[in-house]
């Protein structure tokens, strides 16, 4: 079966006016099949708002992908698409979601009418079937009373009740992938668990693909099929949920799972992380990780580790993990 999104070789970099470039998303792939949720984790800085933007060819001012860069969505590849046939697939094909809520709502727009706007923005209906799909949309996600909420304006709403106005804008168009970068950061912890459980409720009714973007990887378990760990612009380790809960297989990844405040019996002898992400103008050589990680050795400050097996379903880009022992 062929992927849904087919990301190769993706390469984002930010030319200097110095003539070198940063390049804070260098050579990820990864797919994701119809239907399947993916979380794409690691720390601030790592390079997952960008990737999530590239999809859809969203990158900032500035930024330019590499020319070796495939984004195969349903067999076309959307990096060699002009603007134009672009329009299909942003917003359409593949909508997006971001963290805070109140930024991507006008505030002086009723919440329904926004909803209507996205829904006419993609294909022509009346003004009356357009509030029966606008209330259809709030009951899908999960909005209470949606006859009086249709005319709410944001600020009337809860956090959590926002981002499902959000997520409602984003199906109007009836995507096929939906990129959920750090949806429930802004939310406390209850709100979280609602937003990712009707993420999940979407994926298997709608049989809608999400990439959810995270830094938390305790958000992740129970949800994801699979998770993508990056650090540094590259992807270090992939894996079926479970088997990376139960057996992480790239320091980086076991360091994340040290820092999830609920720990169970064996993770609290694992050290979080010190130190941060470097820029990417100071990315190191060698295994980015190499500064941070407790098991380095020296080749690991030289030589790129590649992904490789690492268990079932499983890959981690780890010179120790490979077997090297100096
Ligand atoms: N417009 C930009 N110009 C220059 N650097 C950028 C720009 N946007 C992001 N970056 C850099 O790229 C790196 C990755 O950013 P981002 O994708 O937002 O990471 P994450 O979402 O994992 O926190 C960061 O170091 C950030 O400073
Ligand atoms: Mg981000």
């Amino acid at each position: 079966m062929t992927p849904l999104l087919e990301v190769a070789n993706l390469n984002i970099f930010f030319p200097q006016a110095s003539g070198e470039s940063t390049v804070p998303v260098d050579d990820v792939s990864f797919t994701v099949a119809a239907g399947e949720l993916v979380a794409l984790v690691g720390e601030s800085g790592c390079g997952k708002t960008l990737t999530g933007l590239a999809l859809p060819r969203l990158l900032p001012r500035g930024a330019e992908m590499g020319a070796r860069t495939v984004i195969r969505f349903r067999g076309t590849d959307l990096t060699s698409l002009s603007e134009s046939e672009l329009r299909t697939y942003r917003g359409r094909r593949i909508a997006m979601v971001f963290q805070d809520p109140m930024t991507s709502l006008n505030p002086v727009m009723r919440v329904g009418a926004q909803i209507a706007e996205a829904i006419h923005a993609h294909r022509k209906v009346s003004k009356r079937d357009a509030r029966e799909r606008v209330l259809a949309l709030l009951t899908e996600v999960g909005i209470a009373d949606p006859t009086s909420r249709i005319d709410a304006y944001p600020h009337q709403l809860s956090g959590g009740m926002r981002q499902r106005i959000l997520i409602a804008m984003a199906l109007a168009a009836e995507p096929d992938l939906l990129v959920a970068d750090e949806p429930t950061t802004a939310l406390d912890v209850t709100i979280q668990a609602q937003i990712l459980e009707l993420l999940d409720h979407l994926r298997a009714t709608r049989k809608l693909a999400v990439l959810l973007i995270t830094h938390d990887l305790g958000i992740v378990a129970g949800r994801a099929d699979r998770v993508l760990v990056m650090y540094a612009g590259r992807i270090v380790e992939s894996a079926k949920t479970a088997r990376l809960f139960s057996h992480p297989a790239h320091p980086y990844t076991r360091g994340l799972f040290a820092s999830i405040p609920r720990l169970d019996a064996d993770t609290t002898r694992l050290t979080p992380i010190g130190g941060s992400v470097p820029r990417p103008a100071d990315w190191p050589t060698g295994c980015r990780f190499h500064p941070r990680c407790g098991a380095a050795i020296a080749h690991c400050t030289t030589h790129r580790p590649p992904l490789e097996a690492a268990g079932p379903d499983q890959l981690a880009a780890c010179w120790v993990t490979q077997g090297m022992t100096k």
